[in-house]
């Protein structure tokens, strides 16, 4: 689209916004087309935006998601991912949820079972939250890619997203994140925290400290897969001590047995 129709599809979104209660609305073939521009995404996240003072309520995060889950089931923006995918996996949880997590990929289990972090990474996950007083349903999960990152025929195990594959799916997960607006997020390992940030950098630096994305409070920890790796208790500790911070940032009550957890 040229510098001069997007300013007057801009302008025409402004006005309406101006004068209704209601969001603009354009039809999903409109919005499709728009959104294949990053520029227009942004523009359009900005005079599509309800008017000031009204927050998005939870069934208005369920239609929202469930519109780009839509679309997403329909990605074919990596031919290889589209093509060996058993299915995508969109994100899974409470769409009104304070807390989201946000993992690399999916794997062999979650292609198979559609839903984020169900292998044996997200049992561990399961049980992190489950020390937090959290069950699964009352936050969101979600992955920077949508698609599980393929192998070569006959091979097992999962592989990293590529850079070129998170940038190319990463927009989804801004409107996950948008649509969310939660509280807190939390990235789990340095592909996330790449994937969602651009930075590479080594998890020692990144951990235990809050970073913000898009004005949001956003704390990294390491990816349960890594604490399956390496069982050593200091490492476990680690992340509690990183999710204690998470739930004093949520000004959720922590009892002494939660403050002396080990995972
Ligand atoms: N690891 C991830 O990062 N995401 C998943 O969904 C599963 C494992």
């Amino acid at each position: 689209m040229t510098q001069p129709a997007l300013d007057l599809v801009i302008a025409a979104l402004e006005g309406i916004r101006e004068k209704s209660d209601h969001a603009p609305r354009a039809s999903r073939t409109t919005l499709a087309r728009l959104r294949a521009d990053e520029s227009v995404t942004v523009a359009l996240r900005e005079t599509t935006a309800l008017p000031t003072g009204r927050r998005l309520q939870g069934p208005d995060k369920a239609n929202l998601l469930a519109a780009v889950r839509e679309r997403v089931s329909a990605c074919a923006k990596c031919g290889h991912l589209a093509c060996s995918r058993t299915q995508t996996v969109f994100g899974v949880g409470n769409p009104d949820a304070d807390l989201m997590f946000i993992g690399e990929a999916p794997g062999a289990d979650e292609d198979q079972q559609g839903e984020p972090f169900v292998g044996r990474a997200g049992q561990l996950l399961t049980r992190i939250l489950k020390a937090m007083n959290f069950a699964r349903e009352d936050v969101y999960i979600a992955n920077i890619l949508k698609c599980r990152p393929d192998m070569p025929a006959g091979s097992f195990g999962n592989r990293p997203p590529t850079p070129t594959e998170m940038q190319t799916c990463r927009p989804y997960l801004v409107e996950q994140i948008d649509i969310i607006q939660p509280s807190v997020l939390v990235a789990l390992g340095a592909v996330a925290v790449e994937g969602l940030l651009g930075t590479r950098a080594a998890m020692r630096e990144l951990r235990g400290r809050w970073h913000t994305y898009n004005s949001i409070p956003l704390m990294i920890t390491y990816h349960p897969a890594y604490l399956l790796r390496n069982q050593a208790p200091s490492e476990k500790r680690k992340v509690w001590e990183d999710m204690l911070q998470v739930l004093e940032r949520l000004e959720q009550p922590i009892s002494e047995r939660q403050r002396n957890y080990f995972l």
